[in-house]
């Protein structure tokens, strides 16, 4: 068998393991263990899912992880985007932590045939957990090395149902100014909406996080409930979400709302297509031991061998 490569620029389908067969390995491995690592299977047993930092169960999915040093917990906690907290950088964990994450509630309507509002432990329940170490390359041209925690999102949306007219899916933000004091001012449209194309939804690698460094989500970093689709600039992984639609037609995002020229639907990342306002072809690696560091961005954030083949035929400098 091929060794295979720690760099995801070199990782080909066939060393992913097929989530079905990844399941049934973990049961194996359950079912090895007794009962004490069966019970583990859902995830969220025992945890007080409120509280931040309580710590989650889950497998690690080295297959679908990079190979780079995660940031430090630091880095990943005080250094973030979250206008709805305030648009500097160390707004969000300043002004995040009385956030309430429960109760929390998610509505899923549109083009699928289970629709309706579900409580947070409902979406969460029947979903192990992996930890998966992804490059996180935001549009402002810094990266950072996340290990978050969560399970695949084609998994979730699969248990609606959704239709043959399905193709996109819509996520919002929750809007509650009283809470989320930069939705008093009209830095942005609000609530945050981002959105995929349904395939890339699907996606294998396309998270749900629920958690980070193996703790629950900290507020600032979208708890509890948020998206990471890593061969993507940041701002499509959406925060603290309260709805999803699945649509026909490509919805409005946030950022392509506000500046169309700038922030396309699809924000594949691509250091062959600049923002208007500065270059894409490098980025400034965040941390303490590497602050300043630049390095060349790689198209598709290093994921092309995985999702190059969605965009087949696609002009990237028109869809961008
Ligand atoms: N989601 C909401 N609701 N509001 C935001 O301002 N910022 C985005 C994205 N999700 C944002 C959001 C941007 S620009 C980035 S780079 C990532 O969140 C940052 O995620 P992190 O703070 O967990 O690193």
């Amino acid at each position: 068998m091929r060794k295979r490569s720690a760099d995801p620029a070199k990782i080909v389908p066939s060393d992913i393991t097929p989530y079905q067969q990844y399941l049934s390995r973990r049961a194996l491995i359950a079912g090895g263990l007794g009962f004490a690592a069966a019970q583990s299977i859902g995830g969220f047993a025992g945890v007080a899912f409120g509280q931040p930092a309580a710590a989650l169960t889950y497998v690690r999915n080295g297959a679908l992880s990079v190979a780079d040093a995660p940031n430090s917990y630091t880095d990943i906690t005080t250094y973030n985007n979250y206008y709805e907290f305030g648009t500097d950088k160390s707004d969000p964990s300043e002004n995040a932590q009385k956030f309430r994450t429960r109760p929390w509630n998610v509505t899923i309507g549109g083009e699928a045939e289970v629709t309706g509002t579900f409580s947070l432990e409902d979406i969460l329940q029947p979903h192990p957990l992996e930890e998966r170490i992804y490059r996180l390359r935001c549009v402002e041209a810094w990266s950072m090395v996340v290990p978050w925690v969560g399970f695949p999102l084609g998994d979730l949306l699969k248990r609606f149902k959704p239709t043959s007219k399905a193709k996109f899916v819509e996520f919002k933000t929750l809007y509650d100014p009283k809470q989320m004091p930069g939705q008093r001012a009209a830095v942005l449209e609000w609530p945050y909406v981002e959105g995929l194309r349904i395939d890339e939804a699907m996606h294998p690698l396309t998270l749900m996080a629920v958690g980070l460094y193996g703790k629950v989500l900290p507020n600032q970093n979208g708890a509890p409930l948020r998206l990471i689709v890593p061969w993507k600039y940041g701002f499509k992984g959406i925060k603290a979400i309260v709805s999803i639609k699945f649509t026909e037609h490509a919805p409005r995002t946030t950022w392509a709302g506000s500046a169309a020229n700038e922030y396309g639907f699809f924000a594949n990342v691509n250091p062959a297509v600049d923002h208007p306002r500065w270059s894409q072809a490098s980025e400034r690696h965040i941390g303490a031991n590497a602050f300043g560091r630049r390095q060349p961005t790689l198209p598709f954030n290093g994921y092309a061998a995985q999702v190059a083949n969605l965009y087949n035929g696609m002009d990237l400098r028109k869809f961008f």
